[in-house]
C-alpha cells in the first residue's frame, strides 16, 4: 500500500428521507465498495461523504465499485475525488484556510484574511461553507490556471457561461478579471445562496451576474465568449455536444475535473465536438483543458 490514501466525495441532497437514512444508505455504499473510512458532513438539506480507499488501486477502480454500489440510488452525486497524502479527518479551523496564490495574479483569502491580501495580486474572497470550490482543490486551480493563458493569448471573455459554479469562484475571477456579464448555474439549488454571498463578499455588481439553479446547458442559449465547467467526466461528457451551440463563432471552453486517466476518453469526444485543443493542464492528479471554437 502507498502512504496515502484515495478519496470520493458523495453528496445527497434529499428532503425526503431523514439525514440518518440517506447517511445509513452511504455507509452501507461505502462498504460495500470497500471503503477503509468514512467522514460524515451534515447540511441543512442533505449529507456529504467522504470515503476513503486504499492506493493499491487506481482511482478510477474505486470510483466504479463505488458507483456500482450506489446505482440503486440516483440521488447521490459523486461531488469529488483525490488523494490523501496524511490523516485525512479534517479541521475546520480558520488555520485549514491560508491565503492562496493561484496562477500568476490571483491570490483565494478566506474573509477572515481580508486586509492581508498582497498589493499586487487580485484578490478573490470564499467563505468555505458547503458548496464545492475554496481554490484549494486542483480541479479549480487548473481552471483559473487555463483561463489566465486564455486571456493572456488574447482570448475574449467578456460574456461568459460558468456551469457548475459552486462558491462561485470562477464566476468571480472572470467578474474581476474583466468579464461583463456571467450567466452562472448549478444543479445544487442549495449552492445558490453560498455563490450569492461570495460575490458579494467580492463587490461583485449583482446586475452582472445572472445566477440560476440548472442543469448543465438545458434552456441556455446565446453566444458566450467563454464557458467554464469544473465538474466530473461524465456530465461533461453529456454537455460537451451542445457546448458549440452556446459559444460565439470565436468563443473557447475550459473543461477541468477529470483525472488525468481520463484525459484521453475526453480528448477523443473534444475532438468530434467542434473544438479544438487549445492547452492542457494536469496538477497532481487532476486535467483539464482549453479549448477554441471552430468555424
Ligand atoms: C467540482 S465543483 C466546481 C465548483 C467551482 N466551479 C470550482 O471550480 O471550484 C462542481 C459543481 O458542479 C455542480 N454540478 C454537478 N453536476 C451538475 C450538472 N449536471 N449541472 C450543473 N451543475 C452541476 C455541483 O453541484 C458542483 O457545485
Amino acid at each position: 500500500m502507498g502512504s496515502y490514501w484515495w478519496y470520493i466525495t458523495v453528496l445527497v441532497r434529499d428532503d425526503l428521507v431523514t439525514a440518518e437514512e440517506n447517511e445509513e444508505m452511504l455507509y452501507s455504499a461505502a462498504d460495500l465498495s470497500g471503503s477503509i473510512g468514512t467522514e460524515v458532513q451534515e447540511l441543512p438539506n442533505g449529507v456529504r461523504m467522504r470515503v476513503y480507499y486504499r492506493s493499491d488501486e487506481e482511482l478510477t477502480y474505486w470510483r466504479g465499485r463505488l458507483l456500482d454500489a450506489l446505482a440503486e440510488w440516483p440521488e447521490a452525486r459523486l461531488e469529488d475525488m483525490g488523494k490523501i497524502e496524511s490523516q485525512p479527518w479534517s479541521r475546520q479551523s480558520e488555520n485549514a484556510f491560508p491565503p492562496l496564490d493561484v496562477g500568476g495574479r490571483m491570490t483565494v483569502l478566506a474573509p477572515w484574511h481580508k486586509g492581508t491580501e498582497p498589493k499586487d495580486r487580485i484578490p478573490i474572497y470564499i467563505n468555505p461553507g458547503s458548496a464545492f470550490g475554496t481554490g484549494y482543490h486542483e480541479s479549480t486551480q487548473v481552471a483559473l490556471e487555463l483561463f489566465e493563458r486564455h486571456l493572456e493569448a488574447g482570448g475574449r471573455a467578456k460574456s461568459v457561461l460558468d456551469v457548475g459554479t459552486g462558491s462561485g469562484i470562477l464566476t468571480i475571477a472572470a467578474i474581476k478579471l474583466g468579464a461583463r456579464s456571467v450567466r452562472s448555474r448549478d444543479a445544487d439549488p442549495a449552492v445558490i445562496d453560498e455563490a450569492r454571498a461570495n460575490l458579494q463578499l467580492n463587490g461583485v455588481d449583482p446586475a452582472s451576474v445572472e445566477l440560476e439553479t440548472g442543469d448543465l446547458l438545458s434552456g441556455v442559449d446565446g453566444a458566450f465568449d467563454l464557458l467554464f465547467a469544473n465538474i466530473l467526466l461524465d456530465p461533461l461528457l453529456e454537455m460537451l455536444p451542445n457546448v458549440k451551440r452556446v459559444l460565439s463563432p470565436d468563443g473557447a471552453a475550459i473543461f477541468s475535473g477529470m483525472t488525468i486517466w481520463e484525459r484521453e476518453h475526453f480528448l477523443q469526444a473534444l475532438s468530434e465536438s467542434g473544438l479544438a485543443v487549445r492547452y492542457e493542464l494536469t496538477k497532481e492528479e487532476w486535467w483539464g483543458v482549453a479549448a477554441q471554437n471552430q468555424a
